[in-house]
């Protein structure tokens, strides 16, 4: 299977302790980016509180707690672990967030790096 890679940002763009949620073409869901410090990380905007998966921002790129420690789903206020993606507080505990791969290149563009088969959620 063949690979492909999407720009979606630059590390400039990225503060440090925040959040980022980016349209993929062909992608129903958004892909969140958090960065802490030097590493990313990139998960699918899909709670799994219910099967299909629910956007979990409140407002454009909402996506942490007012303290920045977890990922927040404002549906019902479940909270995620930023680097597992597990859920450790609320309506879907011990279920866990999609990750998606990422890729920073040598100017710092961050790109998500993907298959063709991972298309169509
Ligand atoms: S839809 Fe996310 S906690 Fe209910």
């Amino acid at each position: 299977m063949s690979s492909q890679s999407v720009p979606l940002t630059t590390l400039a763009e990225l503060p440090d302790g925040d959040s980022r949620g980016f349209e993929v073409e062909g992608w129903r869901a958004k892909v969140i980016i958090v960065r802490k410090g030097t590493r990313l990380f990139g998960w699918r905007d899909l709670c799994p509180h219910y099967a299909g998966g629910t956007s979990m921002a409140w407002r454009r790129d909402a996506y942490l707690n007012g303290a920045r420690t977890h990922l927040a789903c404002h549906a019902h206020g479940a909270w995620f672990d930023i680097e597992t993606g597990v859920c450790v507080q609320g309506a879907c505990l011990g279920k866990r967030l999609t990750r998606v791969p990422l890729r920073i290149d040598e100017e710092g563009g961050v790109h998500l790096d993907r298959t063709p088969r991972e298309d169509k959620a």
